[in-house]
């Protein structure tokens, strides 16, 4: 069947430079990542000047292979599309001006997309026949917060964080236990391996704001962290991070599944970075088959950062708004 639209997407908000087609907003074509995590890694974070320089580098060699895998050609494509925000502002430009340029040559039009709003897309690309009204909740790096999608296009943020972003918590973490950067996957997979051995416990945190607002406060449950090996520095890392994670989750789930119940919704999605984690996946699914709601949690690739994601949106900004104009630059506090 020949596509209504061809979107081709760039993604450079933070440190994954990305380039996607996606053929009629959910049909994904292709979808190539390139992580600096290692650059950043011995900085222990992403360093906005080094992800800048790391986009420049990747981008031709990305936009190309985007295009061979799609099997498509700059002519067949409807629109350019690129994150205006939010981000690193030398990174966002990067993505931006090469979209604006492409879009100039080869005289298509230009989609700037919010990086939220793409994730809140990448639930489409999925399953492209989702129920709206919905729940999703956003949990990345940057980003926790709960948002009531009342239809596409109409978004009312129900809850976020007051401090620190749920990803930003896991990294500040696996910081100060010495395990690396991104911490994330790193108190995921030990955390998985001590509680397969059984060989003890995890050790009982703090939930933070578990009252009946939607706000998260996970800053206070990172210093709880640190206080209790202060109290207690025999205690194993994988102990300390089985139990950061299960506070972190349970707090996660929780308010989730209370805008769900607030909200009356029948659907749940989950999406952002953290939406990798695998407690997080299966303590989400479950809390939402108990309450007899459909939900859906993304494949890895959709909830990490992500230009299929990008294109998704922008097909429908697209169709919905029209194109972005080539005098709109990049906005790294955009909001959704
Ligand atoms: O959405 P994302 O790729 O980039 C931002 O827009 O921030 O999210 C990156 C964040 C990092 O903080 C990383 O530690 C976290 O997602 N993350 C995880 C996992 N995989 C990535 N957090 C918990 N468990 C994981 N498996
Ligand atoms: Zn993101």
């Amino acid at each position: 069947m020949t596509p209504r639209s061809l979107v081709l997407a760039i993604e450079t908000s933070c440190d994954e430079t990305s380039v996607s087609v996606v053929a009629d907003g959910t049909r994904m074509l292709s979808n190539v990542v390139s992580s600096q995590v290692e650059i950043h890694a011995r900085f222990g974070g992403v360093v906005p000047e080094v992800a800048s320089r790391a986009h420049l580098e990747m981008l031709e060699a990305m936009l190309e292979q985007g295009l061979t895998d799609a099997g498509v050609s700059p002519q067949d494509l409807t629109a350019v599309a690129a994150t205006n925000g939010p981000g690193l502002i030398g990174a966002l430009l990067v993505g931006v001006t090469a979209a604006k340029t492409l879009a100039l040559a080869w005289g298509k039009p230009y989609v700037g997309v919010n990086h939220l709003e793409g994730h809140l897309f990448a639930s489409f690309l999925e399953r492209p026949n989702l129920q709206v009204p919905m729940i999703t909740m956003l949990v990345s790096g940057g980003h926790t917060s709960i948002v009531h999608i009342r239809d596409l296009g109409d978004y009312e943020v129900v809850g976020r964080t007051l401090d620190d972003a749920a990803g930003e918590a896991f990294d500040k973490v696996a910081r100060y236990l010495g395990l690396g950067y991104p911490g994330g996957p790193v108190i995921d997979r030990m955390a998985k391996k001590f509680l397969a051995e059984g060989s003890g416990a995890p050790v009982q945190f703090p939930r933070g704001m578990m009252d009946d607002s939607l706000d998260f406060s996970f800053s206070g449950m990172k210093t709880a962290v640190i206080n209790y090996v202060r109290k207690h520095p025999e205690t194993p890392n994988d102990a300390l991070a089985a139990g950061f994670q299960e506070a972190v989750v349970d707090v996660l789930v929780t308010k989730a599944m209370t805008a769900v119940d607030r909200y009356g919704v029948t659907t749940a999605c989950l999406g952002g970075g953290v939406a990798a984690n695998s407690l997080l996946r299966s303590e989400f699914a479950s809390a939402c088959a108990e309450r007899g709601i459909d939900s859906l949690v993304p494949a890895r690739e959709f909830c990490t950062d992500n230009a299929a994601m990008i294109a998704a949106a922008a097909h429908w900004r697209l169709f919905h708004d029209g194109p972005t104009s080539l005098s709109t630059g990049a906005t790294p506090a955009l909001r959704l």
